[in-house]
């Protein structure tokens, strides 16, 4: 084999589609793909990539400083696509430490590791931390977020993942470690936990149960499928240059509102229901507490520097995206019986 690549978090919603490319597209790879497996991992997301030679599933937690550095030493990663995090912007209101662990003590562990590993021969060497345009903190209407905007995370989550963000160039910085980042937009597609907007609203629209809207519904995100943001990361893993950072987006701007509304009348058409019977499900609740307004991404660098751009159009990916869950009931109904209904519960009771 060519390389051994740690991915983190390959059992997620990216991570799977990340691990899924990679394992497939360079079977000369050795893809180890390492979680913890929280309420967010979940291995039913690889189970066609059972059996494949060059893929291999290790359950360990990134915060366990000595596992990871065992397992650093033993296996001798030539790169690490760090995807495991928190990400949950309401759980990280509901319990901001599980992310200061996971997504920055964390992300300190495989970095020490890297460095004990490679020392300073840094030759075909490369960490790439995945990052969120949250960390860029919010917008008003105008505008977009550039690689060079200054950092003003508003969320524990933002905030974790920003400082995840400073830690990775200080030790590229500092002690020369190869680097690469990017920090993308909202992602939805197939295997995305229903905590999420897209597949929350999938899955209360489908039960005929109230779709909650934050606030009036206004705040804007940019829209990216989850395949198109995979084939990015390839491109930037392949061709992006040491210490430099990406910006990805899917120039797809929507008001939650909007976009709810274009899903409420997509799923009447999918369900044959009357026009308008989803739409009725739709209730504006309690504000989420600091919501940010608006997060737009420019990706130009990206495409000028690499020649990457989205491919799949809104009403495709959401096409493929709805079907997959109403095709896949076993998986989410598997999901939501675990831990998410003692979630679910605590996040909407009083909204
Ligand atoms: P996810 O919550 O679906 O998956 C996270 C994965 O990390 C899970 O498989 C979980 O088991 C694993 N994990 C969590 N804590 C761990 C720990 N301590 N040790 C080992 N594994 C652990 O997340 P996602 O939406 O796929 O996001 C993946 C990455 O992309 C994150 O770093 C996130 O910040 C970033 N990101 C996400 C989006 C988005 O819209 N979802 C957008 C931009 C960036
Ligand atoms: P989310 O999918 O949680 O992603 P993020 O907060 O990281 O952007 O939320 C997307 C948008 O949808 C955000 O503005 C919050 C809003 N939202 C709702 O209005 N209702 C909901 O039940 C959820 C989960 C989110």
């Amino acid at each position: 084999m060519d390389k051994t690549i740690i991915i983190t978090g390959g059992a997620g919603f990216i991570g799977s589609h990340v691990v899924r490319l990679f394992a497939t597209k360079y079977p000369e790879y050795r893809i180890l793909n390492l979680d913890g497996l929280t309420y967010a991992g979940n291995l039913e997301n690889l189970k066609d990539l059972e059996g494949l030679p060059n893929y291999t599933f290790i359950k360990g937690d990134i915060v366990e400083e000595d596992f990871i550095n065992k397992l650093f030493a033993e296996q001798q990663p030539d790169a690490v696509i760090h995807l495991a995090a928190e990400s949950h912007v309401d759980r990280s209101i509901l319990d901001p430490l599980s992310f200061i662990n996971t997504n920055i003590i964390g992300t300190v562990n495989l970095l020490n590791a890297c460095r004990s590993i490679w020392k300073d021969n840094f030759d075909g060497k490369l960490f790439y931390h995945i990052s969120t345009d949250e960390v860029y903190g919010s917008l008003g209407e105008e505008g977009l977020f550039v690689e060079t905007t200054a950092y003003d995370p508003r969320s524990p989550y933002s905030a974790s993942k920003a400082s995840s963000d400073h830690l990775v160039r200080a030790y590229h910085h500092t002690y020369k470690l190869p680097v690469v980042l990017t920090n993308c937009s909202n992602n939805y597609g197939p295997n995305q936990f229903p905590e999420k907007l897209i597949p929350l609203a999938i899955n209360n629209i489908k039960k005929m149960k109230a779709v909650p809207i934050y606030g009036k519904g206004e705040n804007v995100r940019d829209w990216l499928y989850v395949g198109d943001h995979a084939e990015a990361i390839d491109r930037v893993f392949h061709k992006g240059s040491n210490g430099e950072t990406y910006n990805i987006g899917g120039n797809n701007e929507w008001m939650n509102i909007d976009l709810i509304r274009l899903m409420c009348k997509f799923m009447d058409e999918k369900l044959d229901r009357s026009p308008g019977t989803s739409e009725g499900l739709i209730e504006f609740v309690k504000d989420r507490a600091g919501h940010d307004l608006r997060y737009a991404i420019d990706a130009g660098k990206i495409k000028e520097d690499l020649g990457w751009e989205p491919t799949v159009t809104f009403e495709e990916g959401l096409a493929r995206t709805v079907d997959w869950y109403l095709s896949n009931q076993e998986w989410l109904e598997n999901v939501l019986s675990g831990d998410y209904s003692k979630y679910y519960d605590q996040q909407y009771k009083d909204r």
